[in-house]
């Protein structure tokens, strides 16, 4: 009986001390998924490298490690995170230096439109390769997750913030294309659940929010949430399109982006459990993210 306790007691530490002997360098480190990433692993007892063009200005934890390329933290690292539009053209390189260093697991932020044709994918022409770094991490022969996320609900602050900063009506194309935005603490959740777990091995993994919604009720959830009468006003493509140029986006990117929305008010959202699958509970829904980000849509 004796025997069997020390066994049992053995096998509880050996499993509850795993975190500590872990060290996970997280790329994109203060960014959308990245922050709430860093937090997650940090709080799990992971020894956190964290990667940051500007540590002083990062404003991140006192107990992970802040450092400015990614280089620098690979050594006697376990887990990589790869943010393609972090690691820009180092992306191939960090994989293989990685790989020599004795990491052995990679985690990649792609999309869930990373086989869509490019001319869909707006953002590749600012430089985010997430078809890449998917490929890149399941050909390193290391374990490997390539999480799949659908619109960020951050992107939605970015992109409606300042208009509905300043009056009650949001702008843009197609008001009936159709998105299950997901909020970026779920993205970073499952991340974490694919470094400190064996769950999500050698796995693509589509990430939504709970429900689809096209651009116009998004509009409504986000009324809703701000106690205000909001409406969407949808602005033809061509119209959108000088207007977009206006603002200095590339004619690449712009036309990408509207070739997207377009795409979206033909096809019905993609909507998986995943998120729920993995983390067993329901993913955030849209509403709830407005509700905790009033503040992006309300003039100071
Ligand atoms: N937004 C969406 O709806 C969506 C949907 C699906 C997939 N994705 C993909 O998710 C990835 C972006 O993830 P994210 O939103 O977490 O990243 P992010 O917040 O935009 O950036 C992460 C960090 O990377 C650094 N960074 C940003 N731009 C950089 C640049 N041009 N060069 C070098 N470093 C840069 C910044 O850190 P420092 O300033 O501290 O260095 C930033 O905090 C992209 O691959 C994107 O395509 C996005």
């Amino acid at each position: 009986v004796l025997l069997i306790h020390f066994l049992i007691v053995r096998v509880v530490y050996v499993i509850q001390s795993k975190p500590s002997s872990t060290t996970i360098v997280v790329t994109g480190a203060t960014g959308n998924v990245g922050r709430p990433l860093v937090a997650l692993l940090s709080a799990a007892g992971v020894h956190v490298r964290a990667v940051t063009r500007d540590p002083a200005a990062a404003g991140l934890p006192a107990e992970v490690t802040w450092i400015d390329t990614v280089q620098a933290g690979l050594t006697g690292a376990t887990g990589l995170f790869l943010n393609s539009r972090a690691l820009g053209a180092d992306l191939e390189e960090a994989i293989g230096q990685a790989k020599e260093a004795g990491v052995t697991r990679l985690v990649a932020l792609s999309a869930l439109n990373a086989d869509d044709d490019f001319s869909r994918q707006p953002s590749r022409f600012r430089g985010d390769r997430n078809r890449e770094v998917e490929r890149l991490a399941i050909e390193s022969g290391l374990q490997w997750t390539s999480l799949r996320p659908a619109m960020f609900a951050s992107l939605i602050a970015d992109m409606w913030g300042p208009q509905l900063r300043v009056g009650d009506v949001v702008g843009g194309p197609y008001a009936a294309a159709a998105f299950a935005p997901i909020a970026d603490t779920d993205i970073a959740a499952v991340a974490a659940h694919a470094f400190l777990t064996d769950d999500l091995t050698d796995r693509r993994v589509p990430l939504t929010g709970p429900q689809a919604f096209t651009n116009a009720e998004l509009v409504a959830v986000l009324g809703d949430a701000l106690g205000r009468s909001l409406r969407y006003r949808e602005v033809p493509p061509d119209a959108l399109r000088e207007r977009m140029l206006g603002t200095g986006a590339s004619a690449e990117f712009v036309d990408a982006y509207i070739a997207l929305q377009a795409a979206a008010a033909e096809e019905p959202a993609v909507v998986s459990p995943d998120v729920r699958d993995v983390l067993g509970r329901p993913a955030t829904s849209f509403a709830t993210w407005a509700a905790d980000h009033r503040a992006a849509f309300t003039s100071a």
